[in-house]
Protein backbone atom coordinates (compact mmCIF):
# COMPACT_ATOMS: atom_id res chain seq x y z
CA UNK A 1 0.00 0.00 0.00
CA UNK A 2 1.56 3.25 -1.22
CA UNK A 3 0.09 6.78 0.79
CA UNK A 4 0.91 9.59 -1.45
CA UNK A 5 -0.22 13.36 -0.52
CA UNK A 6 -0.56 15.62 -2.95
CA UNK A 7 -1.32 19.71 -2.98
CA UNK A 8 -1.34 22.79 -5.86
CA UNK A 9 0.08 26.26 -4.44
CA UNK A 10 0.30 29.65 -5.33
CA UNK A 11 -1.15 31.02 -8.27
CA UNK A 12 -3.43 28.81 -10.27
CA UNK A 13 -2.67 27.53 -14.07
CA UNK A 14 -3.58 26.04 -16.61
CA UNK A 15 -3.14 22.16 -16.62
CA UNK A 16 -2.66 21.47 -12.82
CA UNK A 17 -5.78 18.76 -12.83
CA UNK A 18 -3.94 17.17 -15.92
CA UNK A 19 -0.82 16.67 -13.97
CA UNK A 20 -2.52 15.26 -11.07
CA UNK A 21 -4.44 13.20 -13.51
CA UNK A 22 -1.33 12.26 -14.79
CA UNK A 23 0.06 11.20 -11.26
CA UNK A 24 -2.75 9.20 -9.93
CA UNK A 25 -2.58 7.45 -13.22
CA UNK A 26 0.85 6.32 -12.84
CA UNK A 27 0.92 5.65 -9.53
CA UNK A 28 -2.51 3.09 -10.47
CA UNK A 29 0.08 1.73 -13.32
CA UNK A 30 3.16 1.35 -10.37
CA UNK A 31 1.58 -0.14 -7.33
CA UNK A 32 -1.51 -2.63 -6.38
CA UNK A 33 -3.04 -0.11 -3.73
CA UNK A 34 -2.81 3.74 -3.39
CA UNK A 35 -4.35 5.99 -1.00
CA UNK A 36 -4.19 9.30 -2.37
CA UNK A 37 -4.65 12.42 0.33
CA UNK A 38 -5.71 15.96 -1.76
CA UNK A 39 -4.64 18.50 0.37
CA UNK A 40 -6.78 21.80 -0.05
CA UNK A 41 -5.76 25.20 -0.39
CA UNK A 42 -2.42 24.52 -1.09
CA UNK A 43 0.15 23.93 1.75
CA UNK A 44 -2.61 25.32 4.46
CA UNK A 45 -4.42 22.05 4.21
CA UNK A 46 -1.18 20.41 4.91
CA UNK A 47 -1.00 22.90 7.97
CA UNK A 48 -4.62 22.42 9.45
CA UNK A 49 -4.60 18.37 8.33
CA UNK A 50 -7.46 19.61 5.81
CA UNK A 51 -7.48 16.98 2.99
CA UNK A 52 -9.22 14.46 1.13
CA UNK A 53 -9.43 10.57 0.48
CA UNK A 54 -9.12 10.75 -2.91
CA UNK A 55 -10.26 7.95 -5.36
CA UNK A 56 -9.05 7.19 -8.84
CA UNK A 57 -12.59 8.32 -10.20
CA UNK A 58 -11.80 11.86 -8.44
CA UNK A 59 -9.46 12.39 -11.52
CA UNK A 60 -11.24 10.72 -14.17
CA UNK A 61 -12.42 13.75 -16.99
CA UNK A 62 -10.34 16.08 -15.70
CA UNK A 63 -7.57 16.69 -18.46
CA UNK A 64 -9.28 19.19 -20.05
CA UNK A 65 -10.55 21.14 -17.09
CA UNK A 66 -8.53 24.19 -15.57
CA UNK A 67 -8.17 25.83 -12.01
CA UNK A 68 -7.45 22.84 -9.26
CA UNK A 69 -9.67 20.56 -7.82
CA UNK A 70 -7.70 20.57 -5.09
CA UNK A 71 -7.79 25.01 -4.42
CA UNK A 72 -5.02 26.59 -3.89
CA UNK A 73 -3.68 29.45 -2.17
CA UNK A 74 -0.06 31.23 -1.25
CA UNK A 75 2.02 30.75 1.91
CA UNK A 76 5.16 32.76 1.33
CA UNK A 77 8.27 30.76 1.94
CA UNK A 78 9.72 33.76 3.27
CA UNK A 79 6.89 33.66 6.11
CA UNK A 80 7.51 29.85 6.77
CA UNK A 81 8.87 30.42 9.95
CA UNK A 82 6.23 32.96 10.85
CA UNK A 83 3.48 31.14 12.97
CA UNK A 84 -0.11 31.27 11.25
CA UNK A 85 -2.24 33.65 13.11
CA UNK A 86 -3.53 31.30 15.27
CA UNK A 87 -0.29 30.43 16.60
CA UNK A 88 0.56 27.05 14.70
CA UNK A 89 4.24 26.21 13.75
CA UNK A 90 3.91 25.81 9.74
CA UNK A 91 6.98 23.58 9.08
CA UNK A 92 6.02 21.68 12.81
CA UNK A 93 2.41 20.93 11.86
CA UNK A 94 2.96 20.27 7.97
CA UNK A 95 5.37 17.63 9.45
CA UNK A 96 2.74 16.28 11.91
CA UNK A 97 -0.24 15.71 9.18
CA UNK A 98 2.53 13.89 6.95
CA UNK A 99 3.37 11.68 9.66
CA UNK A 100 -0.09 11.21 10.98
CA UNK A 101 -1.38 10.21 7.51
CA UNK A 102 1.72 7.44 7.12
CA UNK A 103 2.48 9.04 4.16
CA UNK A 104 5.07 7.77 1.78
CA UNK A 105 5.68 11.11 -0.50
CA UNK A 106 4.22 14.11 -1.18
CA UNK A 107 3.59 15.46 -4.16
CA UNK A 108 3.91 19.24 -4.58
CA UNK A 109 2.50 20.93 -7.75
CA UNK A 110 3.88 24.77 -7.93
CA UNK A 111 6.15 27.61 -8.72
CA UNK A 112 9.33 28.84 -7.81
CA UNK A 113 8.40 29.69 -3.93
CA UNK A 114 5.99 26.53 -3.42
CA UNK A 115 9.08 24.51 -4.58
CA UNK A 116 11.70 26.24 -1.99
CA UNK A 117 8.99 25.32 0.72
CA UNK A 118 9.36 21.45 -0.70
CA UNK A 119 13.01 21.71 -0.66
CA UNK A 120 12.40 23.04 3.03
CA UNK A 121 10.43 19.85 3.66
CA UNK A 122 12.41 17.64 2.06
CA UNK A 123 15.13 18.99 3.74
CA UNK A 124 13.22 18.13 7.34
CA UNK A 125 13.16 14.43 6.01
CA UNK A 126 10.29 14.43 4.04
CA UNK A 127 9.73 12.64 1.15
CA UNK A 128 8.63 15.02 -1.64
CA UNK A 129 8.31 15.15 -5.18
CA UNK A 130 7.95 18.48 -7.19
CA UNK A 131 5.90 18.91 -10.68
CA UNK A 132 7.07 22.91 -12.04
CA UNK A 133 3.71 25.01 -12.11
CA UNK A 134 3.69 28.34 -13.26
CA UNK A 135 2.18 30.45 -16.45
CA UNK A 136 5.78 32.08 -16.14
CA UNK A 137 7.90 29.60 -16.90
CA UNK A 138 10.18 30.86 -14.69
CA UNK A 139 11.26 27.99 -12.76
CA UNK A 140 15.35 27.49 -12.87
CA UNK A 141 16.21 24.29 -14.23
CA UNK A 142 13.56 23.09 -16.87
CA UNK A 143 13.23 24.23 -20.12
CA UNK A 144 9.38 24.24 -19.73
CA UNK A 145 6.39 24.56 -17.03
CA UNK A 146 3.43 23.65 -17.50
CA UNK A 147 0.62 26.44 -17.56
CA UNK A 148 3.27 28.75 -19.56
CA UNK A 149 2.06 27.53 -23.22
CA UNK A 150 -1.37 28.43 -22.66
CA UNK A 151 -1.28 31.55 -21.08
CA UNK A 152 0.79 32.32 -24.33
CA UNK A 153 -2.04 31.02 -26.10
CA UNK A 154 -4.09 33.68 -24.41
CA UNK A 155 -2.36 36.29 -24.31
CA UNK A 156 -1.18 35.97 -28.17
CA UNK A 157 -5.27 35.48 -28.98
CA UNK A 158 -5.94 38.86 -27.04
CA UNK A 159 -3.19 40.65 -29.44
CA UNK A 160 -4.36 39.13 -32.38
CA UNK A 161 -7.51 40.55 -31.52
CA UNK A 162 -6.13 44.02 -30.74
CA UNK A 163 -4.30 43.65 -33.80
CA UNK A 164 -7.00 43.72 -36.13
CA UNK A 165 -9.11 46.37 -34.36
CA UNK A 166 -6.11 48.81 -33.72
CA UNK A 167 -5.51 48.56 -37.32
CA UNK A 168 -9.25 49.70 -38.47
CA UNK A 169 -8.96 52.65 -36.00
CA UNK A 170 -5.23 53.73 -36.82
CA UNK A 171 -4.25 52.97 -32.81
CA UNK A 172 -1.28 52.43 -30.54
CA UNK A 173 -2.53 49.69 -28.17
CA UNK A 174 -0.45 48.41 -25.17
CA UNK A 175 -0.88 45.11 -24.47
CA UNK A 176 -0.57 44.14 -20.99
CA UNK A 177 0.80 40.55 -20.33
CA UNK A 178 1.27 38.76 -16.86
CA UNK A 179 4.86 38.25 -15.69
CA UNK A 180 5.71 40.31 -12.61
CA UNK A 181 9.54 39.57 -12.72
CA UNK A 182 9.90 37.74 -15.82
CA UNK A 183 8.87 38.33 -19.64
CA UNK A 184 8.67 35.08 -20.85
CA UNK A 185 5.04 35.05 -21.86
CA UNK A 186 5.20 38.59 -23.29
CA UNK A 187 8.52 37.83 -25.19
CA UNK A 188 6.70 34.58 -26.78
CA UNK A 189 3.04 36.26 -27.12
CA UNK A 190 4.75 39.13 -28.56
CA UNK A 191 6.53 37.31 -31.25
CA UNK A 192 3.69 35.12 -32.29
CA UNK A 193 1.13 38.08 -32.69
CA UNK A 194 4.12 40.45 -34.61
CA UNK A 195 4.01 42.80 -31.93
CA UNK A 196 6.24 45.69 -32.84
CA UNK A 197 7.66 46.51 -29.62
CA UNK A 198 7.69 44.13 -26.42
CA UNK A 199 8.97 45.27 -22.74
CA UNK A 200 9.83 42.35 -20.30
CA UNK A 201 11.44 43.35 -16.96
CA UNK A 202 14.92 41.80 -17.60
CA UNK A 203 15.45 44.38 -20.33
CA UNK A 204 14.85 47.79 -18.65
CA UNK A 205 13.29 50.52 -21.68
CA UNK A 206 14.20 53.69 -22.77
CA UNK A 207 10.88 55.58 -23.19
CA UNK A 208 12.80 57.52 -26.23
CA UNK A 209 13.25 54.48 -28.02
CA UNK A 210 10.13 52.82 -27.81
CA UNK A 211 8.84 56.42 -29.10
CA UNK A 212 11.55 56.08 -31.90
CA UNK A 213 10.26 52.75 -33.07
CA UNK A 214 7.09 54.00 -32.97
CA UNK A 215 7.81 57.13 -35.20
CA UNK A 216 9.68 54.57 -37.41
CA UNK A 217 6.23 52.70 -37.92
CA UNK A 218 4.64 55.94 -38.66
CA UNK A 219 6.94 56.97 -41.18
CA UNK A 220 6.93 54.09 -42.82
CA UNK A 221 3.24 54.27 -43.12
CA UNK A 222 1.73 52.17 -40.83
CA UNK A 223 -1.01 53.54 -39.32
CA UNK A 224 -1.19 51.79 -35.78
CA UNK A 225 1.31 50.01 -33.60
CA UNK A 226 1.59 47.11 -31.09
CA UNK A 227 3.14 47.13 -28.19
CA UNK A 228 3.29 44.02 -25.71
CA UNK A 229 4.65 44.88 -22.31
CA UNK A 230 5.20 42.91 -19.15
CA UNK A 231 3.50 43.57 -15.99
CA UNK A 232 7.08 44.03 -14.82
CA UNK A 233 8.59 45.90 -17.39
CA UNK A 234 10.42 48.92 -15.73
CA UNK A 235 12.50 52.17 -17.11
CA UNK A 236 16.18 52.54 -17.81
CA UNK A 237 16.10 55.40 -14.72
CA UNK A 238 14.17 53.42 -12.28
CA UNK A 239 16.00 50.12 -12.56
CA UNK A 240 19.46 51.39 -11.99
CA UNK A 241 18.28 52.92 -8.60
CA UNK A 242 19.84 51.74 -5.64
CA UNK A 243 17.24 49.03 -4.42
CA UNK A 244 15.50 51.49 -1.75
CA UNK A 245 14.98 53.97 -4.51
CA UNK A 246 13.84 52.07 -6.95
CA UNK A 247 11.00 49.94 -4.55
CA UNK A 248 9.63 53.44 -3.75
CA UNK A 249 9.62 55.14 -7.21
CA UNK A 250 7.92 51.49 -8.44
CA UNK A 251 5.48 52.54 -5.48
CA UNK A 252 4.95 55.87 -6.41
CA UNK A 253 4.09 54.64 -9.66
CA UNK A 254 1.85 51.94 -8.66
CA UNK A 255 -0.29 54.88 -6.53
CA UNK A 256 -0.59 56.67 -9.84
CA UNK A 257 -1.53 54.76 -12.29
CA UNK A 258 -3.29 51.33 -12.10
CA UNK A 259 -0.48 49.26 -13.97
CA UNK A 260 2.55 49.79 -15.63
CA UNK A 261 0.33 49.74 -19.22
CA UNK A 262 -1.15 53.02 -18.11
CA UNK A 263 2.15 54.55 -16.88
CA UNK A 264 3.86 54.20 -20.61
CA UNK A 265 0.62 55.12 -22.10
CA UNK A 266 0.88 58.31 -20.19
CA UNK A 267 4.73 58.81 -20.95
CA UNK A 268 4.09 58.17 -24.84
CA UNK A 269 1.26 60.51 -24.86
CA UNK A 270 3.66 63.01 -23.82
CA UNK A 271 5.98 62.53 -26.65
CA UNK A 272 3.13 62.30 -29.02
CA UNK A 273 0.00 64.09 -27.69
CA UNK A 274 -2.09 63.78 -30.89
CA UNK A 275 -1.80 59.86 -30.54
CA UNK A 276 -5.02 57.68 -30.07
CA UNK A 277 -3.70 55.61 -27.36
CA UNK A 278 -5.06 52.55 -25.65
CA UNK A 279 -4.38 49.71 -23.12
CA UNK A 280 -5.67 46.66 -22.92
CA UNK A 281 -5.35 44.04 -19.80
CA UNK A 282 -6.09 40.31 -19.95
CA UNK A 283 -5.08 39.83 -16.35
CA UNK A 284 -6.10 36.39 -15.08
CA UNK A 285 -7.58 35.15 -18.27
CA UNK A 286 -4.26 33.97 -19.29
CA UNK A 287 -4.18 31.73 -16.11
CA UNK A 288 -7.73 30.84 -16.89
CA UNK A 289 -9.48 27.89 -19.43
CA UNK A 290 -9.04 24.93 -20.26
CA UNK A 291 -5.18 23.32 -20.71
CA UNK A 292 -3.57 23.72 -24.79
CA UNK A 293 -2.86 20.51 -25.76
CA UNK A 294 0.95 20.70 -25.80
CA UNK A 295 0.50 21.44 -21.86
CA UNK A 296 -2.09 18.61 -21.79
CA UNK A 297 0.55 16.37 -22.93
CA UNK A 298 3.63 17.97 -20.95
CA UNK A 299 1.77 17.89 -17.87
CA UNK A 300 0.72 14.43 -18.39
CA UNK A 301 4.91 13.30 -18.67
CA UNK A 302 5.41 15.28 -15.48
CA UNK A 303 2.80 13.23 -13.44
CA UNK A 304 3.93 9.74 -15.06
CA UNK A 305 7.97 11.28 -14.34
CA UNK A 306 6.70 11.63 -10.55
CA UNK A 307 5.16 8.10 -10.03
CA UNK A 308 7.93 6.77 -11.64
CA UNK A 309 10.27 8.48 -9.11
CA UNK A 310 8.03 7.44 -6.03
CA UNK A 311 8.34 4.22 -7.71
CA UNK A 312 12.12 4.25 -7.07
CA UNK A 313 11.92 5.72 -4.07
CA UNK A 314 13.93 8.90 -5.77
CA UNK A 315 12.45 11.59 -3.28
CA UNK A 316 13.95 15.14 -3.03
CA UNK A 317 13.46 15.82 -7.04
CA UNK A 318 11.62 18.13 -9.11
CA UNK A 319 10.23 16.80 -11.76
CA UNK A 320 12.01 18.90 -15.07
CA UNK A 321 12.05 19.39 -19.31
CA UNK A 322 15.75 19.51 -20.71
CA UNK A 323 14.80 19.59 -24.63
CA UNK A 324 12.22 16.94 -25.14
CA UNK A 325 13.16 15.05 -22.24
CA UNK A 326 11.02 14.57 -19.23
CA UNK A 327 13.94 14.02 -16.07
CA UNK A 328 14.25 15.02 -12.33
CA UNK A 329 16.85 17.35 -10.68
CA UNK A 330 17.38 17.85 -7.11
CA UNK A 331 15.07 20.40 -5.39
CA UNK A 332 17.71 21.90 -3.78
CA UNK A 333 19.38 22.62 -7.28
CA UNK A 334 16.57 24.80 -8.14
CA UNK A 335 15.36 26.31 -4.74
CA UNK A 336 15.64 30.01 -4.76
CA UNK A 337 16.84 30.37 -8.48
CA UNK A 338 14.88 31.83 -10.91
CA UNK A 339 14.79 31.87 -14.76
CA UNK A 340 15.55 35.06 -16.44
CA UNK A 341 15.35 36.21 -20.21
CA UNK A 342 18.97 37.32 -20.41
CA UNK A 343 19.44 39.94 -23.53
CA UNK A 344 21.93 37.67 -25.25
CA UNK A 345 19.69 34.67 -25.60
CA UNK A 346 19.01 33.82 -29.14
CA UNK A 347 14.96 34.48 -28.88
CA UNK A 348 15.72 38.08 -28.10
CA UNK A 349 18.56 38.16 -30.91
CA UNK A 350 16.09 36.53 -33.50
CA UNK A 351 12.74 38.96 -32.54
CA UNK A 352 15.49 42.21 -33.13
CA UNK A 353 16.53 40.64 -36.73
CA UNK A 354 12.89 40.66 -37.50
CA UNK A 355 12.59 44.59 -36.18
CA UNK A 356 10.90 44.05 -32.92
CA UNK A 357 11.95 46.96 -30.45
CA UNK A 358 12.69 46.40 -27.28
CA UNK A 359 13.08 49.81 -26.06
CA UNK A 360 16.74 49.35 -25.15
O1 LIG B 1 2.82 33.64 -10.85
C1 LIG B 1 1.75 33.64 -11.70
C2 LIG B 1 1.14 35.00 -11.82
O2 LIG B 1 -0.01 34.92 -12.64
C3 LIG B 1 2.07 36.10 -12.36
O3 LIG B 1 2.24 36.08 -13.74
C4 LIG B 1 1.36 37.32 -11.88
O4 LIG B 1 2.26 38.40 -11.80
C5 LIG B 1 0.85 36.91 -10.53
O5 LIG B 1 0.75 35.50 -10.56
C6 LIG B 1 -0.48 37.48 -10.15
O6 LIG B 1 -0.77 37.08 -8.87
P1 LIG B 1 -2.20 37.14 -8.18
O7 LIG B 1 -3.03 36.03 -8.78
O8 LIG B 1 -1.92 36.92 -6.76
O9 LIG B 1 -2.78 38.47 -8.52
Amino acid sequence: MKRIGMLTSGGDCQALNATMRGVVKGLYGCFKEVEIYGFLEGYKGLIYGNYQKLSADDFSGILTKGGTILGSSRTPFKELDIPTPDGLDKVKSMKETYKKLKLDCLVVLGGNGSQKTANRLSEEGLNVIGCPKTIDNDIWGTDMTFGFQSAVDIATNTIDCIHTTACSHGRVFIVEVMGHKVGWITLHAGIASGADVILVPEIPYDIKKVSDALEKRTKAGKGFSILAVAEGAISKEVAKLPKKERKQAIADAAAKYPSVAYEIADKLKQQFPGMDIRVTVPGHTQRGGSPCPYDRVISSRFGAKAAELIKKGDFGKLVVMKGNEVTAIPLAESAGKLKYISPDDDIVKNAKMLGISFGD
